[in-house]
């Protein structure tokens, strides 16, 4: 593991203060949390299209264990609570409950997959970019089928 750099620690502050929120502050919270996942698919993307002298593989390893990081935090704010429905939640997430589920675990397996392999270094820029674009395709699915417009 890389050592957790300034973001990362704001992430978790924000995310850990969930644990006392109020019912709008549960969806407040997991929308920043969406923001912070933006924020770092937007990073990951510059990064990815780096010339090879410029690359950083460190950052990239850093963005992805955000990202992992933040999906785990994001993941428990949608309690079976009437206090959860809302924002641009679909109600269908509290039916489907499963799918909605095995789509955050999936989108985490995904982020560990980049993590792992900008930490080897050189030439692990392909697996890189698989694993970035499997991220957002997950991110995309999970919105087609759970995001309210
Ligand atoms: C398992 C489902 C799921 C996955 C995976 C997921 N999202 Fe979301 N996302 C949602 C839901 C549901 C909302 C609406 C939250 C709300 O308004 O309460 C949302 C909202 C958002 C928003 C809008 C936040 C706002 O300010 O209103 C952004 C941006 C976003 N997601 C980005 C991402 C990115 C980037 C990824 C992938 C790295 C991702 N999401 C992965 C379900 C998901």
């Amino acid at each position: 593991m890389t050592l957790p750099g300034r973001t990362l620690i704001l992430a978790i502050c924000l995310l850990v203060s969930a644990g006392t929120a109020t019912a709008q502050s549960v969806v407040e919270t997991r929308q920043q949390g969406m923001q912070l996942l933006q924020n770092s698919v937007n990073r990951l993307l510059v990064l990815e299209s780096a010339d090879p002298a410029a690359y950083r593989p460190r950052e990239v390893a850093e963005q992805f264990y955000i990202m992992t990081e933040v999906l785990k935090s994001v993941s428990r704010l949608f309690p079976n609570s009437r206090a959860s429905h809302g924002g641009r939640a679909s109600p269908v997430i509290w039916q489907l409950r499963r799918n909605f589920d095995r789509l955050f675990i999936e989108a985490q397996r995904q982020s560990d997959k980049g993590f792992v392999a900008a930490r080897r270094m050189g030439g692990a820029r392909p697996a890189v970019k698989a694993a970035l674009s499997e991220v957002v395709q997950t991110c995309t699915t999970c919105h087609t089928q759970f995001l309210r417009n």
